[in-house]
């Protein structure tokens, strides 16, 4: 049997870089590819345990750059391609719109077009209920893959452009392609821009935790390997063309999430302070993934037991953290919350 070719852009990231794990250790019959720029946002330390293996393979790419993607896609024909590459966080995008839509819209198309190119098997776009807006507080209201897109950031407006070009190269080409959309992923190597990982990084050194406005806002937090394991599913088993949604029913308001853990950490709740809101700050997410568990797919983790294994992985894993926390982290963090 012929070795398949699956090709992860992003897999230096946080998400991208456990599925590349995932996908090594579950696949020995597959090639993974991990494909990434390596922006502030990407490091390899990650795939240390990983990077002698035969099935295994690293290359430094923009996404966007078509020079280098098309030949690229040539030479090696990739069968699969799970494309997570992207800017990821909000409040950069708030403060840069540009960088976004260079890496998000305008990369996603030319991986299209490479992948077009060549006819690969199927194309797995990782995109984000970001797209869908905002919910109000109404607890029985949930996105499904039907609610209209009405995307509300920079960042959010870059996906979900992304996400129609998915669609436009499926009804125009018949390119082979799934788009996922998953809720806020937490889990190791989680960059500590983000909620959690800032908490627990600011909590573990005694330093203030900034919650915007006034902490009320609710995500739906999903394990990283949860979202892993979808992932795979939708790549063997997903209907061609069909988009999919990604979420556990793990809703939790910010506040709720700091004090769990402030509270598991054992230090003071006067470690929080609110800070001025983020713009256009979406006031809850939430997911019906039937659609996913009909398919098969059952996440693993709860929040309670998620955030004590992530906790406690921040714990025993210091040294990657504070390596990001000690360099030009300063500069973003000093410019994001005005100090
Ligand atoms: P991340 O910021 O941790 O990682 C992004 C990776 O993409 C980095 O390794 C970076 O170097 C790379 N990258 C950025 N621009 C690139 C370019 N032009 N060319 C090649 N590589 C480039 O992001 P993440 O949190 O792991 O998110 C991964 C994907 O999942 C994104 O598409 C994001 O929109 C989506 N997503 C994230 C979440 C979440 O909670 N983090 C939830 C749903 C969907
Ligand atoms: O929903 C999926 C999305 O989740 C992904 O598409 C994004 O890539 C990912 O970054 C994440 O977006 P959020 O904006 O929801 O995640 P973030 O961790 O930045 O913020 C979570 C919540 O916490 C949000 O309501 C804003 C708030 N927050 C965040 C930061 C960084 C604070 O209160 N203080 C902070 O310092």
């Amino acid at each position: 049997m012929t070795r398949k070719k699956v090709l992860v852009t992003g897999g230096a990231g946080f998400i991208g870089g456990n599925f590349v794990q995932y996908m090594v250790n579950r696949y020995p019959n597959f090639d993974i590819y991990n494909l990434d720029l390596l922006t502030y946002a990407g490091d390899l330390t990650k795939h240390k345990n990983i990077e002698s293996k035969d099935n295994y393979h690293f290359m430094k790419v923009n996404i966007a750059d078509h020079h280098a993607i098309i030949p690229l896609f040539e030479q090696e024909k990739f069968d699969f391609v799970v494309h997570f590459a992207a800017e990821s966080h909000v409040d950069r995008s708030i403060s840069d719109p540009g960088v976004f839509v260079r890496a998000n819209v305008l990369g996603t198309q030319v991986l299209l077009d490479a992948a077009r190119a060549v006819g690969v098997t199927k194309f797995v776009h990782v995109s984000t209920d970001e797209v869908y807006g905002e919910l109000d507080f109404d607890p029985d209201t949930f996105f499904t893959e039907e609610t209209p897109l009405q995307p509300n950031s920079p960042y959010s407006a870059s996906k979900a452009s992304s996400d129609l070009l998915v669609r436009a190269y499926y009804e125009t080409y018949g390119l082979p392609v799934n788009i996922t959309r998953c809720s806020n992923n937490y889990g190791p190597y989680h960059f500590p821009e983000k909620l959690i990982p800032l908490t627990i990084s600011r909590v573990l050194n005694d330093e203030k935790v900034p919650v915007y406005g006034d902490g009320r806002n609710i995500r739906d937090w999903l394990h990283v390997l949860d979202h892993c394991s979808a992932i795979d599913l939708v790549l063997h088993d997903g209907e061609i063309g069909e988009v999919y949604n990604v979420g556990g029913h793990n809703e939790r308001t910010n506040l709720e999430v700091v004090k769990t853990i402030i509270n598991t950490l054992g230090k003071s709740e006067n470690l929080i302070e609110f800070v001025k809101d983020r713009l256009g700050h979406d006031k809850r997410y939430a997911i019906d993934p039937t659609k996913l568990e009909l398919l098969g797919w059952k996440p693993t983790y709860t929040f309670e037991t998620g955030i004590a294994d992530t906790i406690e992985w921040y714990l025993e894993n210091k040294e990657w953290w504070e390596q990001i926390i000690s360099g030009e982290y300063q500069g973003y963090f000093a410019k994001q919350y005005s100090l």
